[in-house]
């Protein structure tokens, strides 16, 4: 199904999510490797990342990634050291980075050990000395937060509006979002110059935020949902979903 709001990919259950999640991996890093000899991909945190992770693992997916020429880059990450069990790029190098053979220098890790400005100040340096000024992923992977939020931009935050820095600081507050930790997150800017995006989203917890997110997006734009802001200018939009998460779809 193809809406104004990109292409949604609906599976039978979270098994099949994720192997189709693992073929979307598989083929948008042999396309870029064959056209440019590197992909670079960024992962996310969240409930669903991790069977994927694990699937990317197993010996019938990672013998078909030519990993010593991936990149891997994070969407978002906390403020945590890396071995924290907060941190996106600990859960991930636990279930996938750890497994495959990817160079140390290819793995672009948001560090959360510094302060959240001095993160992402160092994040932008990698973002533009790897990709340049205007950094293009091959692929971005978002989860959609139960307010809508993707990465760590969240709803009513001026860090929505910044189009002049690629990756920012988030202070946490004590309103939430938990866990209640400082983030650095990649902006709306580099999201939106990605030749792909790709939500994945898995459960009936999930149902109600992904029917408002895909079918009741605001006519104004300052109205919008983080995630309804995330429209790749030059890029393909997916949603990848499972019944339970595409239970309230009207169409
Ligand atoms: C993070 C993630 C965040 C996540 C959504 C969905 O650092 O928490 O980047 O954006 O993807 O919150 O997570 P859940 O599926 O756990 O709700």
């Amino acid at each position: 199904m193809t809406s104004d709001r990109g292409a949604v990919r609906i599976s039978p259950d979270v098994t099949m999510l994720m192997s189709a999640a693992a073929d979307l991996f598989v083929a948008v890093t042999q396309e870029a490797i064959a056209a440019r000899g590197r992909a670079d991909i960024a992962l996310t945190g969240g409930s669903a990342p991790p069977a994927l992770h694990r699937l990317l693992a197993t010996p019938g997916y990672s013998s078909q990634i030519v990993w010593p020429q991936v990149h891997i880059w994070f969407g978002d990450d906390r403020c945590v050291k890396a071995d924290d069990p907060l941190s996106n790029f600990g859960a991930a190098n636990q279930d996938l980075l750890s497994h495959v053979p990817l160079p140390l220098a290819n793995i672009h890790r948001i560090q959360g050990e510094l302060s959240r400005d001095d993160a992402a100040q160092y994040y932008a340096q990698e973002l533009r000395k790897q990709l340049g000024d205007a950094p293009r992923l091959d692929l971005i992977w978002l989860g959609l937060g139960p307010d809508g939020h993707v990465a760590s931009l969240f709803p009513g935050e001026a860090t929505l509006h910044i189009t002049d820095k690629l990756v920012v600081g988030v202070a946490h507050t004590t309103a939430g979002p938990e866990p209640l930790v400082d983030r650095v997150t990649m902006t709306l800017p580099v999201l939106n110059n990605a030749a792909r995006v790709a939500f994945l989203i898995t459960g009936e917890k999930k149902a109600a935020i992904t029917a408002k997110v895909l079918e009741d997006v605001p006519a104004n734009p300052d109205d919008r949902l983080p995630s309804q802001r995330v429209q790749p200018t030059n890029g393909q939009l997916l949603w990848l979903l499972d019944m339970a998460a595409a239970g309230d779809l009207h169409q």
